[in-house]
């Protein structure tokens, strides 16, 4: 087990390097100062805004972040899973349960007021998620600006976002072709140490696992009796992590050591060699976790599809593109 905390921190301290390399690359189109002359009241009118949805509904934290983690998903970061047209990605099965759009209408239309068609609605979810993540207990980042919104959204594209069920092979192939890597994927599936999953997302695995009509051998047996009592109906909901679900800690980590994985594709971060050692080095090590989890996240906000940047715009409502 040591061989295999040293493997991880190794792999973890290669990328930290790596990506902070990348922070000064010249062709870098988004800047930390972007908003400094046309809107710098911004992360003040975004963090007083949010904090006041927090306080009437903490479960908003998570489910923003997923959102953030969707958009980015599709077409870079562009805001395209905010616009709200027949057949857009926000219409798909794999964003059924996405949840916080009314949080980003409010504050789009507040930073509207003071300054106008400056910002971009993907700038502003991005800078949710981090504030999201800090309320949540998590890590703080410098969120870098000048993403622009996109004008395509379309749902079949949603649909290639893993919900849950994936093969490990396809969930690495799906991070690397966003510019993500292993470290990434096991790093910002810890996202799930807080947040509740509705219960049709895992219904196969608790009582039809792969047509087999059992359930998915990997679970905890106790675990599963707690999950089958809980999830007898699709719409129930149930927290990601069993122990400490609203506590931003590696205990999500420690669940997969002890075969408690909500979704499948959780476990199998520890049942992966690939994986694997990365699930055990963040586990012993939360100060790891938290510091890599800031770095994974930067990269996440800066998936950018460079075929549909051009079209870019800065929209006056998140819901749809401008006339
Ligand atoms: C590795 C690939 C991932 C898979 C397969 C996955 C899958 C899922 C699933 C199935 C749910 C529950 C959906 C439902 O309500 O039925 C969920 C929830 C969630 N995911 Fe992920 N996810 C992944 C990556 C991420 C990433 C990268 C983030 C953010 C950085 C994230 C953040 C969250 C959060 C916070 C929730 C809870 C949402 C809420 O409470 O409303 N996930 N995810």
């Amino acid at each position: 087990m040591e061989r295999c905390i040293c493997y991880g921190l190794m792999l973890l301290m290669m990328t930290v390097v790596a990506v902070r390399g990348n922070e000064f690359e010249y062709d870098d189109p988004l800047t930390f100062n972007h908003y400094h002359g046309s809107c710098p009241q911004l992360e003040k009118i975004i963090h007083n805004k949010l904090n006041h949805w927090l306080k009437n509904d903490s479960t908003l934290a998570p489910a923003l972040m997923r959102l953030h983690f969707h958009d980015c998903s599709v077409r870079g970061c562009d805001a395209s899973i905010l616009l709200n047209h027949k057949g857009s990605e926000r219409t798909a099965k794999a964003s059924k349960s996405l949840r916080g759009y009314a949080v980003i209408d409010d504050i789009k239309a507040a930073v509207e007021k003071e300054c106008p068609k400056k910002v971009s609605c993907a700038d502003i979810l991005t800078s949710v998620a981090r504030d999201a993540t800090v309320a949540a207990g998590g890590p703080f980042w410098m969120v870098p600006y000048g993403r622009k919104d996109g004008r395509v959204s379309l749902a079949k594209e949603a649909e290639s976002v893993p919900m849950g069920h994936e093969r490990m092979t396809d969930l690495i192939e799906f991070f690397q072709s966003k510019g993500l890597n292993v470290l990434d994927l096991v790093v910002l599936s810890g996202a799930h140490t807080i947040g509740r999953s509705t219960c049709g997302s895992l219904q196969d695995r608790l009582f039809n696992y792969k047509g087999t009509r059992k359930p998915d051998p990997s679970i905890d047996p106790k675990y599963l009796n707690f999950l089958r009592r809980k999830c007898r109906w699709a719409s129930e909901y149930v927290n990601l992590d069993a122990v400490t679900p609203k506590a931003f800690d590696v205990q999500y980590y420690k669940n997969l050591q002890k075969k408690m994985g909500l979704h499948s594709t959780d476990q199998l971060l520890y049942s992966d060699s690939r994986t694997a050692p990365l699930v055990s080095a963040f586990a012993s090590q939360a100060g790891v976790f938290k510091h890599q989890f800031a770095v994974s996240m930067v990269k996440l906000g800066n998936i950018q599809d460079y075929n549909s940047d051009e079209d870019g715009e800065i929209r006056l409502n998140c819901n749809y593109v401008n006339a």
